[in-house]
């Protein structure tokens, strides 16, 4: 029997640029998930009889509300759910299941790399038909429809098995639970040459992928365990774990803290990875020697052309504005396109879907192409592979030679967390104000050739988002860059993106802290950091 059952609305169900992420206290709050859900549902056109995909990372909160999304889906009108077997799907396979079986969307349930647990973070984000996130016009029609809202719809029925195999009915509506990793390792499979990675590790190659109990396990373990022939064990923390084991999920050199010292240690294998909470990012090291996401990205353009899926090259290649321009002087060399964009894995889609764009970056540690419209964690980790397995190679050697030929863009971001807000705002506020008078001056960065508030016009459809970061550029090619984070649930946190670029010729193995001093300098003496926020270092540097 369907319910339509009344409710008052939450005011706090602005959805970010990664769908609405909360305390798993507030999601628990009765009504507070269905009114989001039927928000989204009430913001759709056009989804009766049509298929709905639904998955997470697995997290605290994951069955119960697959639960209740099934139920009122099923009340609202749409013919079929795929749910990814156990409530798993990863966000890009998620991404991938929605394209691949012509779905009107999907619901992705995480809170991406933030903690898992009852006293942690849980989200709920909807992704339209290309498979990737909802744009901003559906979310702000979704936020208003959360401020109005006075019913939803719910199926009153048991609770679907959602850990077995199959269709089954739920009202009018047909449920189907779906292996949530052979699709996915499939098309991973079509893009890679399988064949070489396989051999390259019978012959000895050694890796260990890090899954930090989150939900990449189960796709590690069949891709590089069972389809590649790794031993097992190279993928550790491979259960996804309803509190991620108590760890925080995010594969970045603080909390993939294990594996990183295991790649600087003696015994350190070939190659290591580590993914986040629901998949979309990387982490890459090699034996003793760390990638930045941004020479990542330039590494896996600058070598696409070994994989099959991009034997035919790229037709352009995208980054955020904070990432670093290493990726620039591929574009250059191959004669492609470089398209700079605000911060954010939204901004890509439009540039993938119009063909302008194969592969896309961020130096938050994203890297993807447009086999899907999410970033890609797993991808990347075996487009590194296959490159490996084709030049022969250890990641010190790739990168060693990449930066012989295009030059070295030594980079590092700090990030000064937890700042109050009003201070963060402050700090923006007086480098906008000093912006126009900064060209032709010089600090211990050296002489500054262009300052200004990052604005990007969407080549597909002319829209312009602005004030997305400061930018200051100096006359030798270095480069400032600040922003407030979009993501932070506490206080204010001021990233400084720190970049130097010295030529081949230069002196490409220094130690990124000693490269990039003169430039730390200067960012003090440009935005005065420690007088507006009482900090006198960074929380973290990345
Ligand atoms: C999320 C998005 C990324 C973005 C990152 C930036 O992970 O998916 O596309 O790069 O947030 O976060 P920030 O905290 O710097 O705004
Ligand atoms: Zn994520």
């Amino acid at each position: 029997m369907i319910k339509c059952l009344s409710t008052t609305p939450f005011n706090d169900q602005k959805p970010g640029t990664s769908g609405l992420r909360k305390k798993v206290r507030v999601f628990q709050q009765p009504h507070y998930a269905e009114n989001f859900i039927q928000s989204v549902f009430d913001s759709l056109e056009g989804f009766e009889g049509k298929t709905l995909v639904l998955g997470g990372d697995g997290r605290f909160l994951n069955r119960d509300v697959i639960q209740i999304a099934l139920k009122m889906a099923a009340a609202n009108g749409f013919g079929r759910v795929l749910v990814g077997k156990g409530g798993i799907l990863s966000t890009p396979a998620a991404s991938h299941l929605i394209r691949s079986s012509g779905a009107f969307g999907g619901l992705v349930l995480s809170a991406s790399h933030n903690p898992g647990g009852p006293d942690e973070d849980f989200g709920i984000k909807y992704n339209v038909s290309n498979g990737g996130p909802a744009p901003e016009k559906v979310t702000d029609t979704i936020h208003a429809r959360t401020l109005s809202i006075d019913s939803y719809r719910i199926l009153e029925a048991a609770d679907v098995d959602i850990d077995t195999p199959g269709m089954s009915r739920l009202g009018e509506m047909t449920v189907e639970i779906v292996d949530p990793v052979a699709g996915y390792a499939d098309l991973m499979e079509s893009l890679f040459d399988f064949g070489a990675i396989r051999a390259m590790i019978a012959e000895g190659f050694t890796l260990s992928f890090d899954a930090m109990s989150a939900v990449t396990g189960p796709y590690a373990v069949e891709i590089l365990e069972k389809r590649l022939g790794a031993p097992s064990g190279t993928v550790r923390n491979a259960t996804p774990l309803p509190d991620f084991g108590h760890h925080h999920p995010d594969p970045n050199l603080v909390h993939a803290r294990e594996l990183y010292d295991r790649m600087m240690g003696e015994d350190a294998p070939d190659f290591g990875a580590a993914s986040d909470g629901d998949g979309d990012r990387n982490l890459i090291i090699g034996r003793h020697s760390y990638v930045t996401p941004s020479d990542s990205l330039a590494v896996l353009a600058a070598n696409a052309h070994l994989a099959p899926g991009y034997a035919l090259g790229l037709k352009g290649i995208a980054r955020s504005m904070p990432t670093s321009g290493a990726a620039d002087r591929v574009a250059q060399r191959l004669g492609i396109p470089l398209y700079e964009t605000p911060t954010g894995w939204k901004f890509f889609g439009n540039l993938l879907d119009a063909g302008m764009a194969t592969i896309c970056g961020e130096e938050s540690a994203g890297t993807g192409s447009d086999h899907v419209r999410e970033k890609d964690g797993i991808w990347a980790v075996l487009l590194w592979l296959n490159i490996m397995a084709v030049r022969r190679q250890g990641v010190a050697q790739i990168l060693a030679e990449h930066w012989a030929a295009y030059g070295r863009n030594y980079y590092a971001r700090h990030d000064y967390e937890g700042i109050a807000d009003d201070k963060a705002d402050a700090l923006m506020a007086a480098l906008r104000d000093k912006l126009a008078a900064l060209p032709g001056t010089a600090n211990s960065g050296g002489k500054i050739k262009s300052a200004d508030d990052f604005a990007y016009t969407d080549p597909t459809d002319r829209s312009v988002s602005r004030n997305q970061g400061v930018r200051i550029l100096f006359e030798d090619g270095s480069r400032m860059v600040f922003r407030l984070s979009g993501t932070g649930t506490e206080g204010a946190t001021l990233r400084v993106y720190i970049e130097r670029y010295v030529g081949s010729d230069g002196d490409l193995g220094m130690a990124t802290a000693d490269a990039l001093e003169p430039l730390v300098r200067a960012a003090q003496e440009v935005a005065d950091i420690s007088g507006f926020t009482g900090m006198e270092r960074p929380s973290v540097i990345t």
